[in-house]
């Protein structure tokens, strides 16, 4: 592994002193030894860096004006728990290098020190870091392994829908699942076959969508030599193959009305015969049964027949849409990120995090998964940024309606500009995290028209507070 990562991206390092001979003197080393290096002169502004990005190793000097190494050190404990840091003492001062230990720092090299000595210091830094992350990721895996497959998912919705697959292993029952596209119907299904009792039998998904009905009906219940031109010999159908596990009928709601009541009959008899044959097979298999539609209605409209319904319908699992999940999105993004990515330093920024986490996603969990690819590919270090992240847009600003929408509010309210102004600015500024340059950047007005708004503002209300009384 440690092999596999140190081809992958070069390896990086934040090098923080105040003292810039020491500085220049540790890049040219470092670069040499093939290290990517950032060079930063305090620890404040190391700090500040290390909001927006993701350093290997961060060495640091350890007295410094402002925020000195151990203040570093912790606020990187806090921040960024998995970064390691090592600190660089001035010779002779054990006291602080007992203390940087104690602080939680991986190592220290004292000054002025020889360039082995800080490249084998580095070297443990960088394994410890890839170790870590392994195991990591090996917890994960187990834990996966040991409860619900590859699903993952901590909202309420989540956890009744694990408590709902833990429920219904053992018995035999038939299920229907709903939940719009991309939900993850299809990994729930999984999960109750492969969690529960009859995980060692075949699990076999087939999409009802797809085929012509003759196929599908000839698919699922087989058939018999001669039954249909090309039928040259018997076949065993989906029904069979299956036995003893879980038959996975995705898309339910697209099988065609007459099937349907030849699947109501397998179902009911608990026995198959195969298209053209005359014997029946008795079967024991459960039935997993998905549908993106609104079944109620396809009922109503005749589309769907409501005996086979209530068959189907024996236990129910909806997905709700990820908009109503929010707080699964960062674990499915990073669930997506292990599936898709070998290097196990690739992580998302915060910034990248919390854009996934705001963003719409009408096609949901396969969207979010679809994106983390592409943010995957378009990144060029082991850090996902904001800006990698290529956000499917709103529908309601991407077809340019947006000031058509927002007019027909204002209209509606009768605000005035000011009002308008001001609430915009006001969210604006919010989303910056209060960050004046950011808001004066997205608003495209200087920072100086921003704090001339602020006091006409105050100005505003005192005139307005003076003319109530
Ligand atoms: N809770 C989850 N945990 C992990 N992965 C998920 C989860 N939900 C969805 N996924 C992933 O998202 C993708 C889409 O899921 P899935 O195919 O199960 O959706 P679906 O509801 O069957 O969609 P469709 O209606 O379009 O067939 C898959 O790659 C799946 O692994
Ligand atoms: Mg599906």
């Amino acid at each position: 592994m440690a092999n596999k990562m140190s081809t992958a991206v070069p390896k990086s390092i934040l090098v923080v002193d105040d003292d810039e001979s020491i500085l220049d003197m540790t890049e040219d080393l470092l670069t040499e030894a093939g290290f990517e290096v950032t060079k930063c002169g305090s620890g404040t502004e190391a700090l500040s860096l290390a909001d927006d990005r993701d350093w290997d190793v961060v060495l640091s000097d350890l007295q410094m004006p402002e925020t000195n190494g151990l203040e570093l050190l912790a606020a990187m404990r806090e921040r960024r728990p998995d970064t390691p840091v090592i600190l660089m003492t001035a010779f002779g001062t054990i006291q602080s290098a007992v203390q940087a230990m104690r602080g939680g720092a991986l190592d220290f090299v004292t000054k002025p020190f020889q360039a082995d000595e800080l490249l084998v210091s580095l070297e443990r830094a960088f394994e410890r870091r890839v170790l870590e992350e392994e195991n990591r990721r090996l917890r994960r895996a187990v834990a996966r392994v040991s409860s619900f497959g590859e699903l993952v998912g901590k909202s309420q919705a989540m956890n009744e829908i694990y408590a709902m697959i833990k429920k219904v292993g053992a018995n035999r029952s038939n299920i229907l699942i709903s939940g719009e596209s991309g939900t993850g119907k299809e990994v729930v299904a999984r999960s109750i076959h492969f969690t529960g009792a009859r995980a060692s039998k075949p699990f076999i998904p087939i999409n009802c969508t797809a085929m012509p009905e003759g196929l599908l009906e000839s698919e699922l219940f087989g058939h018999v030599r001669g039954a249909f031109t090309g039928a040259h010999a018997n076949k065993k159908g989906l029904f069979e193959a299956a036995e003893g596990g879980t038959l996975f009928l995705d898309e339910i709601g697209d099988m065609p009305l007459s099937l349907q009541g030849k699947l109501l009959r397998v179902l009911q008899d608990r026995e198959v015969r195969p298209v053209g044959g005359t014997h029946s097979t008795k079967i024991d298999v459960r039935i997993v049964a998905a549908t993106n539609q609104d079944v109620h209605r396809a009922i109503e409209d005749g589309q769907f027949r409501q005996d086979l319904y209530y068959r189907l319908n024996v236990i129910q699992i909806r997905i709700p849409p990820l908009r109503e999940r929010t707080e699964d999105i960062p674990v499915l993004a990073e669930s997506f990120l292990r599936k898709h990515s070998d290097d196990l330093r690739v992580r998302f920024s915060d910034a990248a995090l919390r854009k996934l986490s705001r963003g719409v996603w009408p096609g949901n969990a396969r969207e979010l998964e679809n994106c983390v690819e592409r943010a995957l590919a378009l990144t060029g270090s082991s850090e996902i940024l904001a800006n990698d992240i290529l956000i499917p847009e709103d529908p309601a600003t991407g077809d340019g309606s947006i000031e058509e929408m927002l007019i027909r509010i204002a209209l509606e309210k009768r605000l005035t500009v000011r009002r308008l102004t001001d609430a915009y600015v006001d969210a604006v500024l919010e989303a910056s995290n209060g960050s004046k340059s950011e808001a004066a950047r997205i608003l495209g007005v200087n920072r100086r028209t921003l704090y001339r708004r602020k006091e006409r503002r105050v100005a505003d209300n005192e005139r307005e507070a003076a003319i109530a009384q």
